[in-house]
Order: structure tokens, then C-alpha cells, then sequence
């Protein structure tokens, strides 16, 4: 959501601003702008629409050459996404220009008062107020940096801000509260960027900020300071991917690229996890092993496609550990009173590390002295940050919005947490523990056997171009499965689609079956008799009924054949494994369907990929 971008160096700041723009474009935005320094005046172009619109407009009336600059690309949300309203804003005198992501949730009083002081106001948005609140502070005397922290003492809510002075040629200050920055470090140059992805092809050395911290570059130095203006420190890291990784590669989409990449992800994901002596060991905990024997509950906390990892989960921790575990919305369960003890064990997923109800919701429950653990997928960003333990996922960069590989990696992070619990508790012998392992080591080649056979389902996905309704149902852990097969179509394809448990046909989704109306039935392995029966029951329900069955089911399963009218065969794995190799139709699917119906899978419409306010 919101890509930022700041750059000062001996570079055409242009050219480094419009490119990080383009890399951050898979956060999701509906408009993008740039402000540049040059000779002591502000320069700059906003267009709503797409990067492209924007580059067309640079070429049109080009801005002067500069080695100063911010850009951004904006997702709405005070006003309308149009020109007027698109960043960067400046003050009133155009001194200033300032880029913002987040909410400022004071902005109405603070409007009132520029307004009642004389100023106009050219935008419906928040982010103005903060443009000319610091302009006002730079026309009383201040220094850019100063003038950022007075404002910010001020602020409520959640920000990321970046300002230039026209009078400053060779400085950015840039200032974070809830809301993600990270600075990169050049050779005589130095940048800004919502995440690494706007700086990778300059640098991989990256800086990362704490909450509430100014950080000034120029193009030999980088000072942070606190809102108080007390010196701070960033804390450096290295960015162990580079330029190739967030590129196409030769796909056609990011995320068909992201789904390829699903096997070695995944061995990724599992490496080094086995000690010498067989023992399962996950280095990034920092909770010791008295702490874990004393949880008694875990509660799992997620949105979107980490919320249905965390779903399945759900079952694999509960037969491991013999514990209650519970999976909740983060946006739910922070406003309901949840009960925490020291003995709950919090787990926070999330592929970014930076959606702000999850962030929300991890500090409530610190605050509440629950012991929290984040499952992430990126380095140095805030969920992990502020966790008490992180298990990292290794997916590397995921920039299609829909999820794909993070969703199979968080997959794999769950599966070693609570083996690694049942481990410390004592509930499961170290030989089960090493049968899942090894299971486990199996599932990067089973994925890529499902991929191997792709041209099939997209044969399949071509045949449901035109639908109106894609109905998905699945038992057990088969059923989350099935709600992240319909999420990722409504996401894409945009076509309405719904994920039922199968036990639930009779109690009302069975209304829904009409002729000819797609369902995609996740089938259990036959190994689980019961399960297995009871899902062949519900197909044939609703393909009495009409229904066009496409039925996902194991390779030896042949008592599916009379019921499918399409049949999606999957590897042999066991059924708390299965959704690491049953997504994967479901992902090609989708991804087929809508790039034949036309769409933009990388940025679909009104999605962003980290959402980073609440
Ligand atoms: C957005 C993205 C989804 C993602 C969800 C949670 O909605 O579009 O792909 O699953 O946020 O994001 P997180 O980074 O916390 O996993």
C-alpha cells in the first residue's frame, strides 16, 4: 500500500525515483508523483493512473535535471484517487514537498487550524496538512530535520513521511510511525524506500529504523534521531537477494513466476532445520525451551492468505501438541477482548512483516504478557521486530499481490512450529517427528510434479472463462484450502467465488448449485477413510444437483472417477501435508483464468499487497 521513494546522490534523481516507483508498483496504488530539487526551486508531477501515465507526462514536459527526489505511488484513502489528491503535496510557498503512507488521524483539527491561520488547502487529503505544517515550521527558521520532528510530535496515527526543501538541494528527511521505511546505503549516494525493492539495483545494504525516527540523508551521511530529536541508530543489515530475484524471469506475471518458484521455496523454507543428532531446531526462536513447555494455548492472528496458513495450522498443532489453538482475524481480535496469559503463545504470520492490524494486534497481546512469535517473510520489517520469536520463511521477494509462494512457506514455518512444540512437550516421539520431516523434505518434488503438469489447468481454467460463480469446498485441512482457492480467485479473476466446508453443503451453500456451475472439490487422501467418504458424498450432492464437478484428488484415488467431471490429480502426501500440494492447481488455476479473461494478475484492481493501515 503506498510506495515511497527518496534518493539523493551523484544520479539523475528522476531516474532512480520513477525506478523504485516501478518496483514498488506490486504494493498496489491508483496514482504515482514525483517533487525534485533544482536550483533552489521544487519540481514536480503527479498524474492519477498508473506509473505509466506519470513517465508519459515526465516526457511531455520534462522536469530539470536534479540529484534530489522523492516519489510515490498512492492507494486511496482521504479523497478520491485523482490529481489533486495524488502525491507528492507541497506547502503553500511550494517550498516543501512532502510523500506520505498512512492515516494522519488528527488531520480534520489540524486542517481547521491551517485554515483557520490563512492557509488554503488544494486536496482532500491528510498528508497536505503535514506539507504545509512543515513548511510553516521551515519559514520559521527551522532545518528540514527539525521542522520533520516538530510536525511529527504533533501527528497521530500511523505515517511514513518524506520531505524536500527546495532550500536544501541535498537533502531528504524522511520520519516513520507504524508505517514501513528503510533507508539503503550507496557509495556517495544514499536512498529511501518503503521496502529494499525501491533500491535493490543500487545497493544491497540496507538500514533499518525503530518506531518514531527521523532519518536525514545526504549523499555521505545518514543520522536518525527520535521525534525528540535525541540521537538514534538504525540497525544495518544485508539484503541476501538481489535484482534478479525481483524480476520476471521470462513469465509472463510475477506471480505465475512466484508459483514456479513454489519447490525451492519451500526446501528453502525447511533447510537446516535438523540438528546432527535429528533433533529439530529453529535458531531464530529466542524463546527458551522453559518458556515454550509452560504455553498452554496458542492463538494464531493473520489476515488475508496467512489467515487460511493459519488455518491449517490449526490442525496440525492441535494433533501435535494435544494444545487448544485458535485462529483468529487480526482486525477481529484485537477489539474483542481476547483472553491472554503469560502462558499464550501469539503467533503473528504475515508475508510482509508490516500489515497494521496484525502489528495492532501483537502489541495488545504483549502488552497483555503473552509470549509472541512471528512467522514472516521479510527481513528488518515490524511484525518480527516487536515479536518476542520469529521463524523467517524463505520464500525471498514476493511481488505478485495475490500470494503464492508465501502462502506455501508460511505452510512450512507452521508445520516445524508445531513439531517443534510437540518436541519440547514431549507429545510426539522423536521417530513421528522425523516421519513428518522426512515427509516433509519430499513435498519440493511433489509440487513441482503438480507443475510439471500446468498446461492442463490452464486447459481447464480456459473452460471457465465466462463463469459468474466458482464455488470451492473441502474438508478438514482441505478446507482452508478451499477458501485460499476461491480468495485467489475473486482477487484475480475477479468472479465471485465462495469456500465451503463440505460438511456444511446441507446447511446452505447447496442452494447455490445450479446447472453447469462450477465446484472444485478438494479431495482428502484416501487414507483417512472417513473423511475421504465423506467428501465423495458431497460431490455427488451437488452433481446430482447440476453441479460441473473438477475434483482434485490423488494419484491412486479411483473411486473419484465416476464423480469428476474433471479430474486434477495430486501427489501422495499425508492429510495435514496435502495443502502444500493442493494449493498449487488452485494458484494456476486462477492465475490462468484471469489472465484469459484479461486482467492484471500482478495489480489487481483495488488490492494492495501490504496493507498497512487499519
Ligand atoms: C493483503 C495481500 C494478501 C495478504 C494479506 C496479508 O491483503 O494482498 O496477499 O495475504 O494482505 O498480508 P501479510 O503481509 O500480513 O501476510
Amino acid at each position: 500500500m503506498c510506495g515511497i521513494v527518496g534518493y539523493v546522490g551523484a544520479r539523475q534523481a528522476q531516474d532512480v525515483v520513477v525506478d523504485g516507483l516501478r518496483r514498488l508498483e506490486y504494493r498496489g496504488y491508483d496514482s504515482a508523483g514525483i517533487a525534485l530539487v533544482a536550483d533552489g526551486r521544487m519540481a514536480s508531477d503527479k498524474p492519477a493512473g498508473k506509473l505509466a501515465n506519470l513517465e508519459k507526462a515526465l516526457e511531455e514536459s520534462p522536469l530539470p535535471p536534479s540529484h534530489t527526489g522523492i516519489g510515490h505511488t498512492r492507494w486511496a484513502t482521504h479523497g478520491a484517487p485523482n490529481d489533486a489528491n495524488a502525491h507528492p503535496h507541497l506547502g503553500g510557498g511550494k517550498r516543501l514537498a512532502i510523500v506520505h503512507n498512512g492515516i494522519i488521524e488528527n488531520f480534520a483539527e489540524l486542517r481547521t487550524e491551517l485554515e483557520t491561520a490563512g492557509h488554503t488547502l488544494l486536496s482532500e487529503t491528510d498528508t497536505e496538512v503535514a506539507a504545509h505544517l512543515v513548511e510553516r515550521e521551515l519559514d520559521g527558521g527551522a532545518d528540514l530535520t527539525t521542522a520533520m520532528q516538530a510536525v511529527c510530535r504533533r501527528l497521530a496515527g500511523a505515517f511514513t513521511l518524506v520531505a524536500v526543501d527546495a532550500r536544501a538541494p541535498d537533502l531528504v528527511v524522511a520520519a516513520r510511525r507504524n508505517s514501513p521505511l528503510v533507508v539503503g546505503l550507496g557509495e556517495g549516494e544514499n536512498f529511501l524506500g518503503s521496502d529494499v525493492a525501491a533500491f535493490i539495483e543500487y545497493t544491497r545494504e540496507a538500514l533499518e529504523l525503530g518506531q518514531d525516527q527521523v532519518v536525514t540523508i545526504s549523499r555521505d551521511e545518514v543520522t536518525v534521531t527520535g521525534f525528540d530529536g535525541v540521537p538514534a541508530e538504525g540497525t544495518q543489515y544485508h539484503v541476501d537477494w538481489d535484482l534478479s530475484a525481483a524480476e520476471k524471469d521470462g513469465h509472463d506475471w510475477f506471480m505465475r513466476k512466484e508459483i514456479h518458484e513454489q519447490p525451492s521455496a519451500v526446501a528453502d523454507s525447511l533447510l537446516g532445520r535438523r540438528a546432527a543428532d535429528g533433533q529439530l531446531q529453529l535458531d531464530e526462536v529466542r524463546l527458551s525451551d522453559q518458556d515454550l513447555r509452560e504455553i498452554d494455548k496458542v492463538i494464531i492472528i493473520a489476515c488475508g492468505t496467512s489467515f487460511y496458513a493459519g488455518l491449517v495450522a490449526k490442525y496440525a498443532i492441535e494433533h501435535w501438541t494435544r494444545m487448544p489453538c485458535e485462529v483468529e482475524l487480526s482486525s477481529e481480535f484485537r477489539y474483542r477482548d481476547p483472553i491472554l496469559t503469560q502462558s499464550t503463545l501469539v503467533v503473528a504470520i504475515s508475508q510482509s512483516g508490516e500489515t497494521a492490524d496484525t502489528l495492532q494486534a501483537i502489541r495488545h497481546a504483549r502488552v497483555q504478557r503473552s509470549k509472541v512469535l512471528a512467522i514472516c517473510n521479510t527481513n528488518g520489517s515490524t511484525i518480527p521486530r516487536e515479536s518476542d520469536a520469529v521463524i523467517y520463511t524463505h520464500a525471498g521477494p514476493e511481488i505478485g499481490v495475490a500470494s503464492t509462494k508465501g502462502f506455501l512457506t508460511q505452510l512450512v514455518a507452521c508445520y516445524l512450529l508445531g513439531l517443534y512444540l510437540a518436541q519440547i512437550k514431549g507429545t510426539r516421539f522423536g521417530d513421528e517427528i522425523n516421519e513428518v520431516m522426512d515427509q516433509l523434505d519430499q513435498i519440493p518434488d511433489q509440487i513441482q510434479s503438480v507443475l510439471d503438469r500446468e498446461e492442463e489447468i490452464y486447459a481447464i481454467a480456459g473452460q471457465q472463462v465466462g463463469a459468474k460463480s466458482v464455488l470451492f469446498l473441502g474438508r478438514h485441512a482441505g478446507y482452508p484450502v478451499a477458501l485460499e482457492g476461491a480468495l485467489k480467485l475473486k482477487e484475480l479473476a475477479y468472479i465471485h467465488a465462495e469456500g465451503f466446508a463440505a460438511g456444511e453443503l446441507k446447511h446452505g451453500p447447496i442452494a447455490l448449485i445450479e446447472e453447469g456451475l462450477p465446484v472444485l472439490c478438494v479431495v482428502p487422501p484416501r487414507g483417512r477413510d472417513q473423511l475421504h467418504a465423506k467428501m465423495l458424498s458431497g460431490i455427488q450432492e451437488v452433481r446430482a444437483r447440476g453441479a460441473h464437478t473438477i475434483c482434485l484428488a490423488e494419484e491412486n484415488d479411483d473411486t473419484i472417477t465416476p464423480y469428476a467431471d474433471v479430474l486434477i490429480r495430486l501427489p501422495q502426501v499425508p492429510t495435514l501435508l496435502q495443502p502444500l500440494v493442493a494449493t498449487v492447481p488452485l494458484q494456476l488455476f486462477a492465475c490462468e483464468l484471469a489472465t484469459q479473461m484479461g486482467h492484471d494478475v500482478d495489480q489487481p484492481r483495488n488490492l494492495a499487497k501490504s496493507v498497512t493501515v487499519e
